[in-house]
């Protein structure tokens, strides 16, 4: 059976390239819903039903786990799909923690989309992690739109993130959380603009690692021969050029993986 990674778009290719790595062996299903994409600026209806659909298509294609890749799906969705399936879904959230335990003493901020930032799932997790108020916000939805069209360090990219840091001190911190699976493909401008106090935190390991653990549970680990089959909102990507399209989001991600 194979394993679906799901996202409104190409920033659930981090999550999956890492879950490449560590699982050799199984075959994946990868669903962008391009149709949608960006979600961060939807709203939470729109969102619920996008993710709904995909579950639909994704529950068709003999799938033993499904991994929203996807922090802005999860945050307004996840609940609902797991009261509605039996199968395992591993969901993402900002990785606040992961980057308070990191220091504790300096400050941190959070980067995600728009839903993700203001909803009630990001203030619950703040609530239970940041007992020292050191934790700050930010959405930063421009950087999911210039990830679908593959502008990752183009001037009009650092300006932009030049003017959205720009009102934070970074002496003052000890990390700057990916929350938003899109982002990762930045890092290298963002390393650029910040100074090397501040480190990147993101989800993908401990999401892979949870993945791993639900499936160990239900003995569900599989050697089988690596594969993964793309789909664009439902429709199977074999189009020459789009194939091109996602080896080069991977390539990138490649490149991304030790900043
Ligand atoms: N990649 C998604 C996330 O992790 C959402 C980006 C978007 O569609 O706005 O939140």
């Amino acid at each position: 059976m194979k394993i679906a990674f799901f996202d409104s778009g190409m920033g659930g290719l981090s999550v999956l390239h890492h879950a490449m790595k560590v699982l050799p062996h199984e075959q994946f299903v990868f669903y962008a819903d391009e149709d949608n994409v960006p979600y961060g600026t939807k709203t939470k209806e729109q969102v619920q039903d996008y993710v709904d659909k995909a579950f639909r298509f994704l529950l068709k294609q003999d799938v033993k786990a499904i991994v929203v890749a996807c922090n802005t799906a999860t945050s307004v969705a996840v609940a609902k799909m797991r009261s509605l399936y039996d199968v395992p879904i591993i969901g993402m959230e900002p990785a606040a923690k992961k980057a308070l335990d990191m220091d504790g003493t300096k400050r941190v901020l959070v980067t995600a989309t728009p839903i993700t930032v203001k909803g009630r799932k990001m203030e619950l997790l703040i609530e239970k992690v940041d007992k020292d108020h050191l934790v700050d916000r930010l959405a930063l939805p421009e950087l999911v739109t210039f990830a679908e069209r593959q502008e990752f360090n183009s001037p009009a990219v650092t300006d932009y993130l030049k003017e959205q840091l720009a009102p934070f001190d970074f002496a003052n911190y000890s990390a700057l959380v990916l929350g938003c699976t899109h982002f990762n493909y930045f890092k290298d401008t963002m390393r650029q603009l910040l100074p090397e106090n501040v480190q990147f935190v993101d989800g993908n390991e401990g999401t892979v690692r949870e993945l791993i653990r639900r499936l160990r549970e239900r003995n569900q680990l599989e050697e089988q021969t690596p594969a993964v089959e793309y789909f664009y909102s439902g429709r199977r990507v074999t189009d020459d050029s789009e194939l091109k399209r996602l080896e080069k989001y991977l390539s990138r991600l490649e490149q991304m993986y030790r900043i």
